[in-house]
């Protein structure tokens, strides 16, 4: 196992690899680049559209609109350091590890990193206006994404409004909401969005979480690790709305309440604002055959409040957790949860038969970006009854650490942002053996057999 261990942090160095080898581009693909370097109007202006616009355009949250030339020019050399270092688009796993289809995907392409910084490089021109592709057009901020595919929301459930002054520290602004039903019923999809355009500017990511008495939102048998509060959805600007596959869904209970949980930062105006939440329903009676579960895979040994974390002034640290899984299941997501010192995770899995398997890498974790990496429906992997979910998180109590705001402080575990947390958050769906050997035998994996079984 050591030596398994040791070749995917090799495999992590060859990411770092890579990234240098655009920087240091071959002589011949620099030459061409200066024969007809990258403009703006057939070359950037394209990139924009299609990954920075969502936030970067007026009235949405980013700092600056880059929709023109104009307004872009002035940053090129600011985006050359943001893509090549990949802090933008805020995309930060590792790609080049684990799984590497996300549905939600923002990240550019290596080719679209190299043309910005050929651009950036040739002195950020701007090109042939007749090359200039006709400017996106975006969805009226008030039409929900998912109305396309799905019709109206069935609810549409708000949090009390928050005001948040001109110049202010971060809030995590934390209100519940009742859930106006008065049966069992079952989520099929979900979308959240801030009330107002002004909103958007405020509001950094939302994530809503379900309070309800449901003794099945724990799977059966499993240890107090498994244990999480049922989270309905994570909300970050440019995410779309989650549907869930077919035959999975959410159990709302009648008397259940929403939890938010607004990360909302001060943009320089005064902006009072709310997020809501869409709620797409099975027909009633329905119920889908597989259920959801979003699920908090500890790096953190110990249990609940009591889990051991101690982390020296001026060091980085590593903590290190196993779960069981007791049935076997897709893993669908991933979003790694720590806080201000928070420097990287990895989630494997150790399989029945010995062989260990990187699932995901974040290795730039930064903690004003709480992305949520959605895998693709084929790219979603299932492991069988028995396999060891491990996680491991690096934090970074030093000064090269930026978001660390006091190196010389000891760090213990705890819910405040300067005190530290490490886990997994991912939504698992169990499966029956059955059901994992023929996902097995699609995927060209080895079935479940009984006498793995037996282990
Ligand atoms: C999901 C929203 C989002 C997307 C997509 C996004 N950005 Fe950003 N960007 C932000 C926010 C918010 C900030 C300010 C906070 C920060 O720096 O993290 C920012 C900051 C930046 C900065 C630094 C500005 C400064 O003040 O120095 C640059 C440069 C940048 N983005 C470029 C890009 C480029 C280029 C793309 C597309 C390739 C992109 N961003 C995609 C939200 C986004």
């Amino acid at each position: 196992m050591k030596d398994r261990t040791f070749s995917t942090r090799r495999n992590w160095g060859m990411a770092a690899l890579a990234w240098s080898a655009i920087l240091t581009m071959p002589a011949a693909g620099r030459a061409a680049a200066a024969a007809q370097p990258a403009t703006f109007a057939k070359d950037i202006a394209p990139i924009l559209q299609e990954k920075c616009q969502e936030c970067h355009r007026k009235g949405s949250m980013a700092p600056m609109s880059l929709v023109t030339y104009e307004e872009t020019r002035p940053w090129a050399k600011s985006i050359r350091q943001r893509v090549i270092t990949r802090q933008m688009p805020p995309w930060h796993i590792d790609p080049t590890v684990g799984v590497r289809q996300f549905k939600n995907d923002m990240s550019l392409s290596d080719e679209q990193i190299q043309k910005i910084v050929q651009w950036a490089d040739a002195g950020a021109p701007f090109g042939n206006a007749k090359e200039m592709p006709p400017p996106k057009q975006w969805p009226d901020a008030d039409e929900w994404k998912a109305a396309k595919e799905l019709g109206q929301p069935d609810l549409v459930i708000s949090s009390e409004p928050y005001t948040m002054a001109a110049h202010h520290q971060d809030v995590w602004w934390r209100p519940l909401s009742n859930i106006p039903i008065t049966e069992p019923r079952w989520v099929r999809a979900v979308e959240m969005r801030p009330g107002t355009l002004a909103g958007r500017r405020i509001t950094h990511h939302a994530v809503t979480y379900l309070v309800q008495d449901d003794p099945n939102s724990i799977i059966p048998g499993t240890d107090a690790d498994l244990r999480g509060r049922a989270m309905l959805m994570e909300w970050a600007v440019g995410k779309g709305y989650d549907l869930y596959r077919p035959d999975t869904g959410k159990l709302l209970l009648p008397g259940s309440q929403i939890s938010w949980d607004i990360h909302i930062h001060a943009v320089g105006d005064e902006i009072r604002d709310h997020v809501e939440l869409g709620i797409w329903l099975y027909p009633k009676g329905q119920e889908p055959k597989y259920r959801t579960y979003l699920t908090a895979f500890q790096a953190i040994k110990g249990r609940d409040r009591q889990r051991q974390m101690d982390i020296p002034p001026n060091t980085i640290m590593e903590s290190q957790n196993f779960t069981v899984l007791k049935q076997a299941a897709i893993l669908e997501n991933f979003q790694p949860h720590m806080h201000l010192r928070g420097k990287a995770m990895a989630v494997e899995a150790i399989l029945p038969d010995g062989s260990t398997q990187m699932v995901s890498y974040v290795g730039k974790f930064n903690f004003n970006w709480m992305t949520n990496y959605i895998y693709a429906d084929d790219a979603a992997p299932a492991f069988p009854k028995g396999t060891m979910i491990r996680v491991t998180a690096w934090y970074d109590n030093t000064r090269a650490n930026p978001n660390n705001p006091d190196p010389d402080q000891w760090v213990g575990f705890g819910d405040r942002t300067v005190d530290e947390m490490g886990h997994a958050w991912m939504n698992v769906t169990y499966i029956s053996d059955a059901d994992y050997n023929a996902w097995a035998a699609k995927h060209g994996k080895a079935p479940l057999t009984s006498e793995l079984r037996a282990r």
